[in-house]
């Protein structure tokens, strides 16, 4: 099948400048091209504006989106001063995340004209056109070069041109034509048997770095090294044939098979099959993108995560033994040892992918890679990982949403590539991730392995407001030159300790436990205790990941990413000396005592009782010991009843502080050594509003 291939990635590298430019000018409008015919595919004028599944825009809208996404980068990449068509910009700018797409904007659209898109498209291709004829142009082209955006655009596109194609693919039969440029396979037989082959224990290397010189998307840089452990993988694709045993086997009835939220969602939409199966009489059909065939059972099965998923309980349940799907590890580790590599620049990849062969899945024992098949294309293999960032992880600023809001928990990756999976995409190091319910051409090969999928904890951004706002102000930026404040205090109470006994600190009301690694410079052991769960969680995070990771809000909806590493903070070499306990400071466990310091900031005020702690907090300080406290008396019936305010109210007719319900409660056994003096802090909330506070310090002794 003599037929020129659909163009590569290019090398942004070289020393031919101008060869350079005319390679991706022709990169550039081939894949325009591609994505163009694709819609050919469409039968009349109504198949763009019906929606193929009611939580996506219809077709029109993809038509305009991509172009529109080449205006929107290039005005930020300062290519573009100015809108081309703000009107038609405005539309196809919304729902534009491949990865979380199914947050729908509903607004009605008054769609445009399909003719008037494609002049749009016309437009915005001469105008790219012409950048990649005139801008200046240095090799290598990096990431911040306004190259990169261009070819941004590019790999966009050809995005689109996948999952636009399963669009279509779900659009009623009566919308599609079959095309000449868009024929599947026709080869079908008997499925092979499947078999489990070994795999030993080995090292993956994942991720890239930023000299790599081939385009790629921000969540695929840093580095992610691990150890996986030996298992066995299905040496095919799960074809459509030994799904069937699933199905027949009731699989979709049956609850126990599935996870709880695939449960939720085979409920809702009521699936018995997989989507792509057409029941007729009693005999299975398969759509394709636009058209139906008898089913080809030896083709692998597509399904979403739930469905793959449900299917490895089963086998699971029927065979006694560990099936689940592979980690992305794993998946690498199966590259590796099938001794796999990149797709071929100048010939038909020996997988069915990059569109070198047809429209449509291949049977699964037709592409050999190493012992097994298709590792890579035909179609995309679910993973139990969800996609979380590697270390060193950065948002692209022309992209800063592509990926970092997929880092939820709730978006799986997955492996391999499909047969329309181009340029980046057909990447060993591509990394895509969708909702677990979503359907791609994806399918699955299964695994059997004894060892729990490692899921990659705390890669989740924090977008609790409160708490992000904390985790700024424990180990974010400084604002307004107010140095960091529990740092600050740690160092005050460091300081008064003089040549005392530095064994064993107490940080109560830690928060996010800033002081509580700060003290652990000075002391041997250092425990955090805080009423809420939620807030030791990001210094139990920092302790066992060394890694927090937040959002902070900007204006209204906008916001950036943020990441704090203790190695960043100076402080990983003391995290062994930390502990974090849950705990109410007005009730705590006898077991903590025996304290040289204790630190008590911003937790007085918050106290539905402080006598309780106050009057019995001797007890848990060694003589000699040292407490301070940091507090801007800020009382409020809402934490702490009238009745129990340490100070701040008239007394016998005369102003009552805080400090001199402090000396009343602490002065049988505590000497104040130091202060009051104030320190400040700042605590951010928007980009533009902030918190000045005033903490009172003072520090005590105790001395009976
Ligand atoms: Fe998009």
């Amino acid at each position: 099948m003599p037929k020129q291939l659909f163009p590569r990635s290019p090398i942004l590298a070289g020393d031919n400048v101008e060869a350079k430019r005319e390679e991706i000018r022709e990169y550039f409008h081939a894949t325009l091209d591609r994505y163009e015919q694709l819609f050919e595919t469409l039968r009349d004028g109504e198949a763009y504006y019906k929606k193929p599944i009611s939580l996506r825009h219809p077709l029109i809208f993809y038509l305009g989106h991509t172009s529109t996404f080449f205006t929107n980068k290039l005005l930020l990449a300062g290519l573009i001063t100015e809108r081309i068509d703000p009107r038609l910009e405005s539309m196809f700018a919304v729902g534009v995340d491949e990865m979380s797409w199914d947050d729908l904007n509903t607004t009605h659209y008054d769609w445009p004209l399909i003719e008037e898109v494609r002049l749009y498209r016309t437009k915005i291709r001469d105008i790219v056109d012409r950048l990649i004829r005139e801008i200046p142009l240095t090799l290598p082209i990096g990431w911040d070069s306004p190259w990169w955006t261009i070819v941004m655009g590019i790999e966009h596109e050809r995005i689109h041109l996948e999952t636009s194609s399963v669009l279509i693919r779900q659009h009623a039969l009566e919308y599609v034509i079959p095309h000449p440029a868009w024929e599947p396979y026709r080869k079908t037989g008997q499925a092979p048997e499947n078999q489990l082959i070994d795999i030993s224990e080995g090292t993956v290397h994942l991720g890239k770095n930023k000299s790599d010189p081939v385009f790629g998307w921000d969540n695929e840089y840093g580095s992610h090294v691990a150890e996986v452990a030996a298992f066995q993988a299905g040496k095919y694709l799960v074809s459509n044939q030994e799904f069937l045993g699933f199905v027949q086997a009731n699989g979709y009835g049956a609850e126990n098979y599935w996870e709880e939220e695939g449960r939720a969602w085979r409920r809702h939409v009521r699936a018995e099959h997989p989507v792509f199966w057409v029941r007729q009489g009693s005999q299975w059909r398969l759509r394709l993108m636009t058209k139906e065939i008898s089913m080809p059972w030896d083709w692998p099965v597509e399904v979403n995560y739930h469905e793959a998923k449900a299917f490895c309980n089963w086998k699971a349940a029927e065979s006694g033994l560990s099936y689940r799907l592979p980690t992305e590890d794993e998946w690498y580790r199966l590259y590796d040892v099938a001794a796999l590599s990149e797709v071929p620049r100048a010939e038909p990849a020996p997988a069915n992918i990059h569109l070198d062969h047809c429209a449509s899945s291949h049977p699964v024992n037709e592409f050999p890679q190493g012992e097994f098949y298709d590792i890579v294309g035909n179609v995309w293999q679910w993973t139990e990982t969800p996609i979380y960032p590697f270390e060193g992880f950065d948002v692209h600023p022309h992209y800063d949403d592509f990926s970092a809001p997929t880092f939820d928990g709730r978006h799986n990756l997955m492996k391999g590539g499909s047969w329309i999976s181009c340029g980046n995409e057909s990447l060993k190091s591509a990394r895509y991730a969708f909702r677990r319910h979503f359907f791609q051409h994806a399918g699955f090969r299964y695994v059997v392995a004894n060892a729990a999928p490692s899921i990659q904890q705390g890669s989740q951004y924090e977008t609790d407001k409160l708490l992000s706002e904390y985790a700024e102000f424990h180990y974010g930026d400084t604002y307004f030159g107010v140095p960091n404040f529990p740092k600050t205090l740690a160092e005050l109470a460091v300081a008064a300790m003089g040549d005392k006994p530095q064994h064993k600190a107490l940080d109560l009301g830690c928060a996010s436990g800033r002081a509580t690694f700060e003290l652990a410079r000075h002391f041997d052991e250092v425990t955090g205790i805080d009423f809420s769960a939620r807030f030791i969680g990001q210094g139990v995070q920092l302790a066992d990941q060394g890694r927090l990771r937040y959002t902070l809000t900007d204006e209204g909806e906008l916001v950036s990413y943020k990441e704090r590493t203790l190695s960043g903070l100076g402080l990983d070499s003391v995290k062994h000396k930390v502990a974090f306990f849950q705990g109410d400071a007005c009730n705590l466990k006898p077991l903590f005592a025996g304290y040289d310091l204790i630190l008590a900031a911003n937790l007085i005020d918050r106290l539905y009782d402080p006598s309780k702690l106050l009057t019995t907090i001797q007890t848990r300080l060694n003589p000699g010991g040292v407490l301070l406290i940091a507090s801007p008396y800020t009382w409020l019936e809402e934490h702490t009843k009238r009745e129990a305010w340490v100070g701040g109210f008239k007394r016998d007719g005369e102003s009552f502080g805080t400090l001199d319900g402090l000396k009343e409660m602490l002065g049988k056994y505590f000497r104040l050594i130091q202060g009051p003096r104030e320190v400040p802090f700042i605590i951010r909330e928007t980009r533009r509003k902030f918190q000045h506070t005033i903490s009172e310090v003072t520090i005590w002794e105790r001395v009976a």
